[in-house]
């Protein structure tokens, strides 16, 4: 059983909770805070990989 778990959101982003690591194209570590990563999976966010919200501006219909 893995330590970590993703959840969908409706019409929002991937919530990933448990320890990972998290690197650009390059290799470069992406450092994020806080025990549950949000990530951007409406394409809209100013601050990708991570959800920043826009989702719910741009009426992201995730089904
Ligand atoms: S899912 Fe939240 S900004 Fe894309």
């Amino acid at each position: 059983m893995s330590d970590v778990n993703v959840t969908i959101r409706d019409n929002g982003p991937y919530l990933v909770q448990g320890a990972i690591t998290i690197k650009d194209q390059a290799g470069n570590e992406i450092e994020a805070t806080g025990p549950v990563v949000a990530f951007c999976r409406c394409g809209q966010s100013a601050g990708k990989p991570f959800c920043d919200g826009a989702h719910a501006k741009c009426g992201f219909d995730g089904s």
